[in-house]
């Protein structure tokens, strides 16, 4: 099969197109021939290097894929062969089939094409997990969303809608400013515009980017606020990790002293949703959860670009470049 493999960790042109052998699914696994890629910032910290567990180079990486099933390891009963599915593999997706383990592929719903159901996964259970789990959104409520015109970004704005909050977004240019207002945000800001538009106090803070922005959101916390951290995007620039940037991003975020959480009554968490294997079947349940909200037509993921097999190394420039809006796929011939 041909695979996308990183020789080593670096920019996308490390990337490289290889005939490489077909996994063969082992005990309890299933193998996908992959239908269309779901591009995640994680793969881009993958092949920089710097995503937790990253294999070392040569290593193919690949988070998010939507296929069919090819066949099945010793064991495993179902789905059957042809079936549509989606799998978080979490590496090895940048290929024409990955293996993955029976009990972590999900139905594709039936008229959900792949380029949609390779949007749906990782960009929705963090938006989900971030705002509802974590975040414990509530209607009328105020959260702010950072890379708010994203692949989480666009998913969280319309699961915030969804909910009956009041979004405001945030995001780094103009037209990325009009997409999420056309979402329904109803306040849409830059990122020099955020102190002072948060800083009237909000109930729930989304922060992928990190940084500088940590300490503004944290003072506009009002009581009983839910800040939720789950990416460092501040530390990457279009070639790789800015590492004196990013060690002067961490410092700007300052400390936080936890005896001040009791008096101001706010809640700091962090998650990686790829290190917490025992939430599987709550994530699982969630994931049916989305897929009604998306039959239902109250959900739909956003897809910025798509790009051919052939130009994976593209869309990951065009990713880690900040170019993209929504999510970013890449579809398998
Ligand atoms: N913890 C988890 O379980 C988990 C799961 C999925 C994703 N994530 C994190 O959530 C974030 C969104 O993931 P995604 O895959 O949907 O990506 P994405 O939001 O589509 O793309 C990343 C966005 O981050 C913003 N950004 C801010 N500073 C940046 C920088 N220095 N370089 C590049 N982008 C920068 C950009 O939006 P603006 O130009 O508007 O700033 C960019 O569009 C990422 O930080 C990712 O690591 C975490």
């Amino acid at each position: 099969m041909r695979a996308w493999v990183a020789p080593r960790y670096g920019p996308p042109e490390v990337l490289r197109l290889e005939e490489v052998a077909r996994p063969e699914p082992g005990p309890g696994q299933v193998l996908v021939r992959v239908r269309a890629i779901g591009l995640n910032f994680a793969d881009c910290m993958a092949r920089l290097g710097v995503y937790p567990n990253t294999p070392k180079p040569p290593f193919i990486p690949g988070m998010e894929v939507a296929g069919e099933v090819g066949a099945l390891g010793d064991g495993v009963s179902e789905p059957s062969v042809g079936s549509r599915v989606v799998a978080v593999p979490i590496f090895s997706g940048h290929a024409e089939y990955v293996v993955v383990r029976a009990t972590h592929l999900r139905p594709l719903p039936e008229g959900v094409s792949f380029e949609v159901g390779a949007s749906l996964v990782v960009t929705g259970l963090t938006a989900d997990h971030a705002l509802s789990t974590l975040g414990r959104l509530r209607p009328g409520e105020r959260v702010a969303v950072l890379a708010a015109a994203g692949g989480v970004g666009t998913m969280a704005v319309q699961l915030a809608l969804g909910c009956g909050a009041q979004v405001l977004a945030v995001a780094s240019s103009e037209a990325k400013r009009q997409l999420v207002a056309q979402l329904g945000a109803q306040e849409v800001v830059s990122y020099q515009e955020y102190p002072q538009a948060v800083a009237s106090g909000v109930d729930v803070v989304l922060d992928s980017v990190g940084g500088r922005l940590f300490r503004p959101g944290w003072r506009g916390l009002r009581r009983d606020g839910r800040y939720v951290l789950f990416g460092f995007a501040a530390a990457v620039g279009p070639k790789g990790v800015r590492w004196t940037k990013a060690a002067w991003e961490v410092a700007r975020m300052g400390v936080v002293l936890p005896f001040l959480l009791v008096q101001s009554c706010r809640t700091l968490t962090g998650f990686n949703l790829s290190l917490v294997p025992q939430l599987a079947p709550h994530l699982h349940q969630r994931y049916q959860y989305l897929c009604q909200e998306l039959l239902g037509g109250r959900l739909r993921p956003l897809i910025g670009r798509v790009f051919p097999f052939s130009q994976l190394p593209e869309a990951h420039a065009h990713l880690q470049g900040r170019d993209s809006v929504g999510k970013v796929v890449v579809t398998v011939p």
